[in-house]
């Protein structure tokens, strides 16, 4: 059985003040809704606020990004002893970071390892562009991304992390892939390189969200894909009672 997972990016919105706020908020309107995992994802100057809020609850901190090297001369960079012990997970690879700041897939599997190496989950994300959609590439290029970006890791750290399908189009576009769409993506593209790469208990035993202009009105056509685990929600995470009622839906369809 996997835990659904429903992680909040922020990114880059709110201040440590507006964070603070909005964790406040979540933290009373999360509390009681079980059975699925709640994490929240805010730039990174505000996690230590979070965290210290969110300390004792069932919610999870995770951070946007992270570097592969421990420390050193890289100006603006976050490195994962900096998130250890701060956060459990670690967004890798949105596509947000591959498009604006050139990240490739060796990268971002350079991330995956590091983010491993120091207990961190790392929350990878995968999907096709626009162009790449309407060519009839999403195979190809999701594939692709899987088969690099989880290479040489084990069985067991594969099992461990977590996925999200974003297909590029639907990210802040008001306009979402349809339930049977994703779901047919994550079950048989991404669970099938999976299942190539490290056998078919793994493949079956990874968390795999969807993201991508996800609402409190739609999240139920995700949930009930049976391959879809949660979802990675961005601009509907931003709002307490939307995120909530995403949570509370998830929850429900889930038990
Ligand atoms: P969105 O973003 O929900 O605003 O489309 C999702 C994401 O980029 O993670």
């Amino acid at each position: 059985m996997r835990t659904p997972i429903i992680a909040g990016n922020w990114k880059m919105n709110k201040n440590i003040a507006e964070a603070t706020a909005l964790a406040q908020e979540l933290r009373a309107g999360l509390a009681g809704l079980t059975g699925i995992e709640k994490v929240l994802c805010p730039a990174f100057p505000a996690l230590a606020a979070v965290s210290d809020l969110i300390r004792g609850t069932d919610i999870g901190l995770g951070a946007q990004n992270m570097h592969w090297e421990e420390k050193g001369a890289f100006t603006g960079e976050v490195s994962p002893l900096m998130l250890q012990g701060l956060c459990r997970y670690v967004i890798l690879g949105h596509s947000e970071r591959r498009q604006c700041f050139g990240e490739t897939d060796e990268g971002v599997n350079r991330k995956v390892k590091s983010a491993l190496a120091h207990g961190l989950v790392p929350i990878v994300c995968v999907g096709e562009t626009l162009a790449e959609n309407e060519a009839g590439r999403t195979a190809e290029v999701v594939g692709r991304q899987v088969r690099n970006g989880l290479a040489g890791l084990t069985a067991q750290q594969v099992a461990s992390l977590v996925i999200a399908y974003e297909p590029v189009w639907a990210i802040g576009t008001g306009r979402a892939a349809t339930g049977a769409g994703a779901g047919a993506v994550i079950g048989l593209t991404i669970r099938g390189a999976l299942a190539e790469m490290y056998g078919e208990a793994t493949a079956q035993a990874v968390r795999v969200q969807y993201g991508g202009s996800t609402t409190a009105a739609n999240i139920a056509e995700f949930m009930a894909q049976p391959d879809i685990d949660g979802a990675l929600v961005g601009g509907a995470s931003l709002k307490a009672a939307e995120f909530i009622q995403i949570v509370r839906v998830a929850a429900e369809m889930r038990r």
